[in-house]
């Protein structure tokens, strides 16, 4: 009752002025559009629907601004008219960004229909599209009035992108729970299979994952610390993926970050040759990659230079130092990188 109040508005609201202003994502427009159709006219609210084709390639400003133009000849309430993005990271990074430029911001609900978006990107505050060849250049602050989960959208995923949002998971697990990380060992293969439909180990791994990336933003949700765990895997994966488009997925492009990461912990004996090996064999069953061609010393020279700027001058690198737990290191060379690559491709 509380969640259908906080969509549709309290009881105050005459029911004839209801009316709501929907951002979807299209795919997920094709498989839920008729029962969120039938949800809104249930309750006699008068709806927009928004539908976006989403890549990567199109999380642009230019996007934003389309939608805005559809906003503005719906005609939103500033304060009354929650905006309601329904969809992955990218719809709702995009929709973020809409509802913070409108009337210098318009409230809006998130809805991830990802498990990448259920995890990472609905669980902060951040909204922003790409620029320039950079990923999320131009971006904001902007926290949702609230954000519904429901896993039960993940059955429609394909098994790629059920990887690819458990490379978000694995971030937390290597850089601060190693409870989540022997989850995700003991059931890595399953949770791809069942596509985290179970009752019992899914639910687990979900509330592991959000608490983790809670307890990390939710005393520095404005950056002002930029030592950040929740960096680990982001610290060259966002020029890799540009680079790589379309063939990278996002969690793909952290996996391999991730790996570089813990390869780098391991050659400064951060860690075990054990330890390692558990990170590395948990990438590859969760079937996700290791490296990618388009990683040389060059372009992740380039991709710590970028980070380095992001990070106000430092790397503010974090590394592992055991299996849930890392430290930020600030001294790492290219010639570190570059025998880590060479590493990474002997292993593939
Ligand atoms: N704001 C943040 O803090 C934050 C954090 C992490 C990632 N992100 C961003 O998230 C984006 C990646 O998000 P993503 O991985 O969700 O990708 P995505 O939004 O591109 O969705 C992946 C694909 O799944 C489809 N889809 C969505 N829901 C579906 C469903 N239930 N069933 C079937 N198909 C469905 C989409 O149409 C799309 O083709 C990146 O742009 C990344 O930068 C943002």
């Amino acid at each position: 009752l509380e969640n259908r109040q906080i969509l549709l508005g309290s009881q105050t609201h005459a029911k004839s002025s209801l009316r709501r202003f929907i951002m979807i994502d299209e795919r997920v427009d094709e498989i839920y559009g008729d029962s969120i159709r039938g949800y809104f006219r249930h309750h006699a609210v008068e709806y927009h629907i928004l539908t976006l084709s989403t890549s990567e390639q199109k999380k642009n400003m230019d996007t934003v601004l389309q939608c805005t133009e559809e906003l503005e000849t719906f005609g939103i309430s500033r304060r009354c008219e929650p905006i309601i993005a329904i969809g992955g990271g990218v719809l709702l990074d995009i929709a973020g960004l809409v509802s913070n430029l409108c009337h210098r911001g318009v409230p809006y609900i998130r809805i991830p229909t990802t498990l990448l978006s259920l995890v990472d990107a609905s669980i902060g505050a951040k909204v922003g599209v790409n620029f320039s060849g950079h990923k999320n250049r131009l971006g904001t602050y902007y926290p949702p009035l609230a954000t519904f989960l429901d896993k039960s959208f993940l059955r429609t995923l394909d098994s790629r992108q059920i990887s690819n949002g458990l490379a978000e998971i694995l971030k937390i697990a290597v850089a601060k729970d190693k409870k989540l990380f022997a989850l995700l060992e003991e059931n890595g293969s399953s949770l791809i299979q069942d596509k985290l439909q179970d009752m019992h180990v899914s639910p687990l791994i979900i509330q592991h994952a959000i608490q983790g990336m809670l307890d990390e933003l939710a005393p520095n949700l404005w950056e002002h610390e930029l030592e950040r765990y929740v960096d680990f895997g982001h610290s060259f994966s966002p020029v890799i993926e540009m680079r790589a488009l379309p063939e990278l997925l996002h969690g793909e492009a952290v996996a391999i970050d991730l790996a570089l990461s813990t390869v780098l912990a391991y050659q400064r004996t951060l860690i075990s040759t054990s330890d390692l090996n558990r990170v590395l064999h948990l990438i590859k069953t969760l079937e996700l990659p290791l490296i990618h061609s388009v990683c040389t010393p060059d372009l992740l020279h380039e991709a710590l230079q970028d980070t380095i700027l992001h990070r106000d001058g430092l790397q503010r690198l974090p590394l592992p130092t055991a299996i849930g737990s890392a430290r930020f290191f600030n001294d790492v060379t290219v010639q570190e990188i570059t025998i880590a690559i060479d590493a990474l491709k002997r292993l593939i």
